[in-house]
């Protein structure tokens, strides 16, 4: 079985991801991470030297690949649903898990998180609490067509183990 987490950018799906597959005994993919090593720059370096369209196509082929590993959970981009046909992919060859989180508590994280973010790190902090509104609208019905919603916030494993 291949385990997606999805959500947007600070829900924890890193962190959430690692320690499922901790508990399951399984591999673990952060896919931020894998194409970091692979281009050998971090995303901002990517989003500044390639574009978003060329991150957007790596994530794109490299979730291609994803399908086909077994027994994993893979912790995927914020917006990576949200592009072409990735959400009908990851419903069709996995389990996906929506780590939800209001957008206050987005804010709050994101503030903290926000530097190693090409799409955020220039952002005040009113003009954060403006783009997670939007961008909250925009994706949520994305990212609500997971098989199963989870709360970000309030997040307890044991529930997550139960769903699946
Ligand atoms: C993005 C989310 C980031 C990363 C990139 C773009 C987005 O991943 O893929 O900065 O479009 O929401 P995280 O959700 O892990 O922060």
């Amino acid at each position: 079985m291949i385990i997606f987490l999805v959500g947007f950018m600070g829900s924890g799906k890193s962190t959430v991801g690692q320690s499922l597959a901790g508990r399951l005994g399984y591999s673990f993919v952060d896919m931020d991470a894998r194409l970091e090593g692979e281009q050998g720059m971090t995303i901002n370096e990517i989003f500044e030297k390639l574009g978003e369209k060329a991150f957007r196509d790596m994530e794109n082929n490299l979730l291609k690949e994803m399908v086909s590993l077994q027994d994993t959970v893979i912790s995927t981009g914020g917006g990576l649903p949200c592009t072409g046909n990735n959400m009908d992919l990851i419903n069709r060859k996995g389990v996906s898990i929506y780590l939800r989180m209001d957008p206050a508590a987005l804010l709050n994280r994101l503030s903290r998180g926000k530097s190693r973010r090409p799409l955020i790190r220039h952002l005040s902090r009113q003009e954060l609490e403006t783009f997670i509104y939007e961008m909250l609208r925009e994706r949520e019905p994305v990212y609500l067509r997971a098989h199963h919603t989870i709360n970000g916030l309030n997040f307890k494993m044991d529930e997550l183990l139960e769903v699946l």
